[in-house]
Formats: C-alpha cells, structure tokens, sequence
C-alpha cells in the first residue's frame, strides 16, 4: 500500500518540484518503488525528469478530466524504480471544470487508488498556489510536507497553508498529518538562523530534522533531467535529500505499525 506526500506551499520557488525530484531519487535509490506526480501545469517536474510534456498524448488532466486510466499515462523515467505521472498545460483546464462536479476534492485520490497496489511512495508536486489541484493533493496524501525558506514572506506564508491543511483535515481527510521543511538554507545568513530558530520553537517536530542547503548542483540536476541523488550522488544536497527521506521512511513505517488509536 503506497504512503502519499504532498510537496506544497502556495509561494512560488520555493523548491517544491526540486524536492520532489530529489526525494523521488532519493526513495528509488533506496529500493522503495515511486511515483513522482506532477500536478503543476508549468510541467516543471515532468521536465526535470527529462520529458517535454508536449510529447505526450495524454497526461494527468486526462486523468482527472477525461476518466483515463492513470496507469495508460504513467511512464517509467531513466531512474529505476522511479516513474512518472506527467503534466502539461491542459492541467489548467482542470482548475476551471473540476469544481462543478460532486466531491471534486476526490477526484485525484480516486485516480491514483489502483496505484497504491504498485508503489511503495506516492510524491505529488503541487502548483504554487492554494487551488483545486492543491486541494485533490491534500484530499490524497497522507503527509503534507510544507515547504519554506528562511526568509520573513516564506515563513510568513505558512500559516494560510497550514489553515488549508487543517480545513482538509476536517472535511475530507482526518489522517493528514504535516511536516515543514527548510529549505535553500544558508548556514551563514545571520536571518536564516534567527528564523530556523524561530520555526523549531513554534513547531518542535512539525519541522523536519533535515534541513535543506542552497546548492548549485540543484540547478544543474534540473537541467540534466535527473535527481540529484543520481547526477551528483556525492553532492552536499544529495546527502541532505538521502537524509530527508530516511527520516520520512521512519516516520511512515513506524505510524504503519502502530495499532490505529
Ligand atoms: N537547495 C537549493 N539550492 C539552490 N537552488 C535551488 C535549491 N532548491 C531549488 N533551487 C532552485 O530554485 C529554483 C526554484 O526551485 P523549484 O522550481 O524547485 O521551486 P518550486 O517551488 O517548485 O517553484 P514553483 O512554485 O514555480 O513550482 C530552481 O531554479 C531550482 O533549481
Ligand atoms: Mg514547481
């Protein structure tokens, strides 16, 4: 039974699509069977995995749009054990057309049901924004990994999302738990750390132990079209996203053995 992380925050460039990547790569490399699915129209995932999503006939709006079989849109990546749910610019349309229809929140958490069966991880690469595709990712996860940088506006704007995580929460999804996650850390910035210091005080554990560095390898591994862990194994940010992933492969194989409380 696969376990679903949501990759959000409604602030642009923070590194949702990049985290996505890293950790997919970071997952498959460890064994665990996983699907990356990128729910941003801008398709940037599905290019940092190598595609261009004008080559595909169909993508993930045909899947929520059109009732197409996720597993007739899923291709395999160059990483083993990583697959791809891809996008591309008619996701906007589903922005428009799905909130007219019944239980519209469901319907990504419906799609990817027969998925559950083949993978071990479920990644979601949300839009930038607190939309409908935002909230099919939160109706679906079991995990909402929040992202913020160091900075004031970033920090800032986690509290409308963690009210968006809370609102799900009571209508559609109990079980969704969060995480934050620090990312494009500058160890040496003065206000990075006041502000890491301040998130560790008002969240404790809600903040993951990881935090994530700036890197420029980063960069080159988008336009590689590859994860980190894969075009730069020894890199400083490949161990850090092989960290992130072992501390959420023991958060989610420990909730799974817990009886249900
Ligand atoms: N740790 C890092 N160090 C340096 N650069 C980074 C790091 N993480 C991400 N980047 C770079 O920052 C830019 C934004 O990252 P990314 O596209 O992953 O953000 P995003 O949150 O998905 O953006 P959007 O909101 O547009 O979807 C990219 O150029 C990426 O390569
Ligand atoms: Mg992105």
């Amino acid at each position: 039974m696969a376990f679903t992380i949501a990759i959000c925050s409604q602030k642009g460039g923070v590194a949702k699509t990049t985290t996505t990547l890293s950790l997919a790569g970071a997952l498959a490399e460890s064994g665990r069977r996983t699907l990356a699915v990128d729910l941003d129209p801008q398709g940037n995932l599905t290019l940092g995995l190598g595609f261009q999503p004008r080559r595909f006939q169909h993508t993930l709006a045909d899947v929520l749009l059109n009732a197409v079989d996720a597993s007739a849109v899923i291709v395999p990546s160059t990483v083993e054990g990583l697959h791809l749910l891809p996008a591309g610019k008619p996701l906007q349309l589903a922005e428009r057309y799905l909130p007219s229809r019944p239980h519209y929140q469901h319907t990504l958490k419906n799609a990817l049901h027969p998925q559950n069966a083949d993978y071990d991880y479920i990644l979601l690469d949300c839009p930038p924004s607190l939309s409908v595709l935002t909230a099919n990712a939160l109706v679906a996860a079991g995990l909402a990994l929040l992202l913020t940088q160091a900075e004031y506006f970033s920090a800032y704007a986690l509290k409308p999302m963690l009210q968006t995580v809370q609102a799900v929460r009571e209508r559609h999804n109990p079980s969704l738990v969060y995480r934050i996650l620090l990312t494009m850390f500058r160890r040496r910035n003065r206000a990075h750390r006041i502000i890491r210091g301040r998130l560790e005080a008002t969240f404790g554990s809600g903040l993951c132990r990881t935090v994530i560095e700036t890197d420029t390898k980063l960069r080159e591994a988008a336009i590689a079209g590859m994860p980190i862990t894969h075009f730069a194994s020894n890199s400083r940010s490949a161990g850090q996203y092989r960290d992130l992933a072992q501390e959420l492969v023991a958060y989610v194989e420990k909730e799974s053995v817990q009886p249900a409380a």
